[in-house]
C-alpha cells in the first residue's frame, strides 16, 4: 500500500490496483504532481471530500465523471454533487458516522472550520476523515483549528496523520504539535502549507519539534513522495 502525498491536501491510498483520493485538487493547485488526465487514468475507487471550499472540493466532479468513483463525503456536499453535477455514484455520510465499504472504512469526525455549499453559499460545517485501508489508519484533518476533540482521537490509534500547518486558514505549526500531543499518531505527515503566500510554513522545522518532542515519527513528503506499507 502506498500512501502518496500530492501537495497541499490531496492525498492518494494506493492499494493493489486501484486508489481511494482525499480532497483531489489537481487545477489550479501549483504544488500538485500530477495531471488531471494522469490520475483519470488510474482505477479510481472513491473519492473522499472533506469540505466545500475549492482547494479541497478540487477536480473531484470530472475525476469522478471519467473514471465512475464513489465520491463519498457529508450528507450537504453530496447533495450539492447530485443535483449540481449529476453524479450517482454517490455515498452520503455524516460526522460522527462510519461505514464500511467493500475493502475500505470511512469514518467523518467534526472538523472546527467552514465551507459553503454554492451556489446558494448556505454556510456549512467541515469534516476530518479517518480512512481504514488494509489496516492502516490514515486520518486526514482537512482544514481544521486546534480543538480538544483530537484527544478523543487517541482511542482510534492512528497510523498516519496528515496535519494542516500552513496557519491563516487552518492550524500553525505550534496548534498542530500541540495536535500531535492529542491523537499520538504513530507517524504524521505536515500538509496545507506553502500552496499560496498566506499559508507559508516551514515543514522541516515542523519536524524537528515532532522529534525534539519525542511526540511521533514525522515525514515531510514532497509532492509526489510516498509512505510505504
Ligand atoms: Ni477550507
Ligand atoms: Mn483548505
Amino acid at each position: 500500500m502506498e500512501i502518496i502525498f500530492h501537495g497541499h491536501a490531496f492525498v492518494e491510498v494506493e492499494n493493489l490496483d486501484s486508489s481511494i483520493l482525499i480532497d483531489p485538487f489537481i487545477s489550479w493547485n501549483p504544488l500538485c504532481d500530477v495531471s488531471l488526465e494522469q490520475i483519470c487514468a488510474k482505477n479510481i475507487k472513491a473519492i473522499l471530500v472533506t469540505h466545500w471550499h475549492s482547494d479541497h472540493i478540487g477536480d473531484t466532479v470530472n475525476i469522478a465523471k471519467a473514471t465512475g468513483a464513489r465520491v463519498i463525503s457529508t450528507f450537504e456536499v453530496i447533495q450539492y454533487f447530485v443535483k449540481y453535477h449529476n453524479l450517482t455514484a454517490v455515498h452520503s455520510m455524516h460526522i460522527g458516522g462510519s461505514f464500511k465499504f467493500d475493502d475500505f472504512s470511512v469514518k467523518f469526525v467534526n472538523a472546527v472550520h467552514g465551507g459553503a455549499i454554492w451556489p446558494e453559499m448556505l454556510p456549512w460545517k467541515a469534516a476530518w476523515v479517518i480512512l481504514t485501508v488494509a489496516d492502516k489508519k490514515i486520518y486526514h484533518a482537512g482544514d481544521t483549528a486546534l480543538t480538544y476533540d483530537m484527544k478523543l482521537l487517541e482511542d482510534e490509534n492512528i497510523d498516519v496523520a496528515f496535519l494542516p500547518i500552513g496557519d491563516n486558514f487552518t492550524m500553525w505549526i505550534q496548534d498542530a504539535l500541540k495536535a500531535v500531543e492529542f491523537i499520538k499518531p504513530k507517524m504524521v505527515v505536515p500538509m496545507h502549507y506553502n500552496t499560496f503566500d498566506v499559508i507559508k510554513a516551514d515543514p522541516v522545522k515542523f519536524a524537528q519539534l515532532v522529534t525534539l518532542g519525542n511526540l511521533s515519527t514525522c515525514k515531510v513528503l514532497s509532492p509526489w513522495q510516498a509512505i510505504v506499507f
